[in-house]
């Protein structure tokens, strides 16, 4: 690029009112939990997968920093200053001393409280809008540690495709992918707390001596090679008892999706959304058919991943 084209391209950036970001949700295809460390937090191996269900931020300039939401489950978003799109452009703003007066929308189509990193994609979305919007151009890594201070999650939110999470969650690796993974989601009639659950695998294993997480090199493997069918033997999620425990209904969903030939059925994060792997997207569908006539979810996506991170539109 030429001098004269970059200048032409801040001043673009400078002067664009209206800027807008798609951001995908994630599956974790392992979720290996530490016991709770002194911060409350647990260290994690956290294999996350990126799939093509997507949350939109649209920023604009305004008189002052609102949210709005629109999407099936607009009305469980929080529209005040806890929100991790309000965070993010407050946060961004404070680091470079702008005033964060913008209108954040966000088209919703993640599932709220359901352990599919809906929030998280806000914040990382928010934060790459106001980026170009205020043309602050962040580096990588100085949007990567604003995206940890929001939340563990958030930083995958913004890379997408596959990654290892360690630490808690928030330091990644990114990961090769030989393939397209092919799955299908059910939603649950209600969300799940992703502190009620950490407390709830705390409860369940007190006590109990447990192992530093560690990544199964099996699950590598199979994400490298694109094999459904060793990626399903080897899928795992340390919180799945525990979000069983606090939504017992949960298990209805997952044999019904098993019964349907699912390759492998899991809880998604944190849940209650449930994640079922198949061959195929014919195989997909037919699940998903399963799925909705059994009734034990309020809705059913057929989607695959890697899915493109935080992508300015
Ligand atoms: O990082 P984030 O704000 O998304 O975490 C939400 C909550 O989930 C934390 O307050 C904590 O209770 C729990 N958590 C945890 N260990 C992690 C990540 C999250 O205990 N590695």
């Amino acid at each position: 690029m030429t001098q004269t084209e970059r200048e032409r391209e801040t001043e673009t950036e400078t002067h664009t009112q209206t800027v807008t970001v798609r951001v995908p949700a994630k599956v974790n295809v392992q979720l290996a939990v530490g016991a709770a460390r002194p911060d409350g937090f647990h260290d994690l191996a956290n294999v996350f997968l990126a799939v093509g269900l997507y949350d939109e931020v649209t920023v604009t300039a305004a008189d002052e920093l609102r949210i709005t939401c629109e999407g099936p489950d607009a009305d469980q978003v929080p529209l005040d200053r806890t929100n991790l799109a309000a965070r993010a452009a407050l946060e961004l703003a404070r680091r470079y001393g702008i005033d964060p007066a913008v209108h954040l929308h966000i088209a919703k189509d993640i599932p709220v409280a359901g352990g599919m990193a809906g929030g998280s994609a806000d914040g990382a979305g928010a934060l790459l809008a106001c980026d170009a919007l205020w043309g602050t151009n962040a580096s990588r890594e100085e949007l990567l540690d604003i995206c940890a201070e929001l939340g563990s999650d958030v930083p995958f939110s913004l890379v997408g495709g596959a990654a290892l999470g360690v630490g808690r969650g928030e330091q990644l690796r990114t990961l090769e992918v030989g393939g397209t993974f092919h799955w299908v989601f059910a939603i649950a009639e209600r969300g799940l707390s992703t502190p009620a659950v950490f407390r709830e695998f705390d409860r369940m294993n007190d006590g109990v001596r447990i192992p530093e997480p560690v990544a199964s090199q099996a699950l590598l493997d199979a994400l490298a090679k694109g094999d459904a069918g060793a990626l399903a033997g080897a899928v795992s999620n340390d919180l799945q008892p525990a979000a069983l425990s606090l939504f017992p209904a949960l298990a209805d969903t997952l044999a019904a999706g098993r019964a349907a030939g699912a390759l492998a059925a899991l809880v998604s994060g944190s849940g209650p959304t449930t994640a079922f792997l198949t061959p195929d997207v014919e195989s997909a569908r037919t699940v998903a058919d399963a799925l909705r006539a059994s009734g034990t979810c309020r809705a059913v996506r057929v989607t695959d991943g890697p899915a493109s991170g935080a992508t300015v539109l």
